[in-house]
């Protein structure tokens, strides 16, 4: 039966963590996969989770079936946080929302619902962009192409190009935005600019699908999430998906959302009903706990202002490690100006490393970054930051 089974190559993000495992160098340093690391490289457990937690544990409940959309107060919570509590498309009741697996069981669940209504549309990913969309939305069926973004030379974005690609888009086009914290590159475009790719979206009929994994990793959760504002002023019905595996430190629990925006109520009820459809027939209905814990935090006005405190520290301390980084690469000798790295926001780091020169890195030092150059900073820390720019200074 599987004599014919090709082997298939490793995931370029997460299959770097395999081999990070195996490496036996004691200096080795995990660049590679998205996770937020504190100063003493230990993956924070967030005290606002603790807390939520402890409530938990001391009222022990059963473990039925959640409903296939989720938890209702965490689909309530995200709507509210996606798009503001009082906001509309929350009190009008337009916004369908689903509890899903991590932000790509979101982004999953947004496809193969569209992959139904829109069985004929292209898919437009940004060049580059998360190694998982292409493949995500191939999967689904779709044909996936990409919009220019990054601009090497600039090294920021080619937001010219980016609007010509969308301006030559088909009717009905998929495009998927990264909503803040562009990963790879970790260059976001400015306010201005989402006015016209919205102005843009809006003329060509396109159909905007907003992968909002890193709300709060940028200038702040409201500043972060004020594109989708934006979108609802201009009247479009779109796709958010959300992961709280970064923002919580909840990776493993793999908790996210897939939020859509309808035109009223009435059609967000029928959409509703087609996306648990798509749920039931994928994994009938999701996890409870780490939804119970989001839900419980955003809940409560306490442990969410202890939330927001320490996400702030989070992304306060990214960028720090930002500047550490130019300035330690300046230290170890290397000569070209590196200081683009405190332009770019969210987790990630661009580097602009070929990928021999990554690939170096990790068997010659047991530094781990993909082999696009993108390094995760947030796992930098004060303890490896120098080893870490010593071992660039050496590849470059
Ligand atoms: C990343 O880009 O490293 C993260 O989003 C983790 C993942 O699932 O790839």
């Amino acid at each position: 039966l599987f004599t014919a089974v090709e082997m298939a190559p490793r995931d370029p993000i997460l299959g770097l963590n395999e081999q990070f495992a195996a490496d036996s160098n004691p200096n080795k340093v995990n660049l590679g996969v998205g996770v937020y690391f504190d100063d003493n490289g230990k993956l924070p457990l967030l005290e606002c989770v603790q807390a939520a937690e402890k409530a938990m544990m001391e009222k022990p409940s059963a473990r039925g079936y959640l409903p296939i959309d989720g938890i209702a107060a965490y689909d309530a919570a995200v709507k509210s946080l996606v798009f503001g509590a009082e906001s509309e498309p929350v009190t009008s009741g337009r916004v369908a929302t689903v509890q899903g697996i991590g932000g790509t069981g979101g982004l999953k669940i947004g496809a193969d619902f569209l992959k139904r209504v829109s069985p004929n549309a292209k898919v437009l990913i940004s060049d580059p962009s998360w190694e998982n969309h292409r493949a995500l939305f191939t999967n689904a069926g779709f044909t996936v192409d990409t919009y220019a973004y990054y601009d090497a030379e600039k090294r920021g974005v080619n937001f010219d190009g980016m609007l010509a690609s969308l301006n030559a888009a088909a009717a009905g086009t998929i495009v998927v935005l990264h909503a803040c914290c562009h990963n790879p590159t970790g260059y976001d475009i400015t306010a201005a600019q989402w006015d016209e790719v919205i102005a843009v979206v809006k003329a060509k009929n396109l159909t905007a699908f907003l992968d909002m994994a890193y709300q709060g990793f940028g200038h702040g959760i409201a500043e972060d999430g004020a594109v989708i504002g934006k979108f609802v002023a201009a009247g479009l019905s779109f796709f958010v998906s959300t992961s709280f595996s970064k923002s919580f430190s909840l990776y493993g629990e793999r908790v996210g959302a897939l939020s859509v925006l309808c035109a009223d109520k009435e059609e967000a009820s029928r959409v509703l009903s087609q996306l648990k459809i798509v749920i039931r027939t994928n994994y009938s209905n999701p996890p409870i706990h780490g939804g119970a814990v989001v839900a419980a935090v955003l809940g409560n006005p306490e442990l969410r202002a202890l939330w927001e405190k320490e996400l702030g520290e989070m992304r306060v301390r990214i960028k720090a490690m930002r500047q550490k980084l130019v300035d330690g690469l300046k230290a170890a000798g290397v000569k070209q100006d590196m200081s683009f790295i405190t332009t770019q926001i969210g987790m990630f780091s661009y580097s602009g490393l070929n990928k021999d020169q990554m690939v170096r890195l990790r068997s010659e030092f047991g530094v781990y970054g993909t082999d696009t150059g993108r390094m995760c900073v947030a796992a930098l820390n004060s303890k490896n930051i120098d080893y870490v720019c010593q071992a660039i200074a050496k590849v470059v």
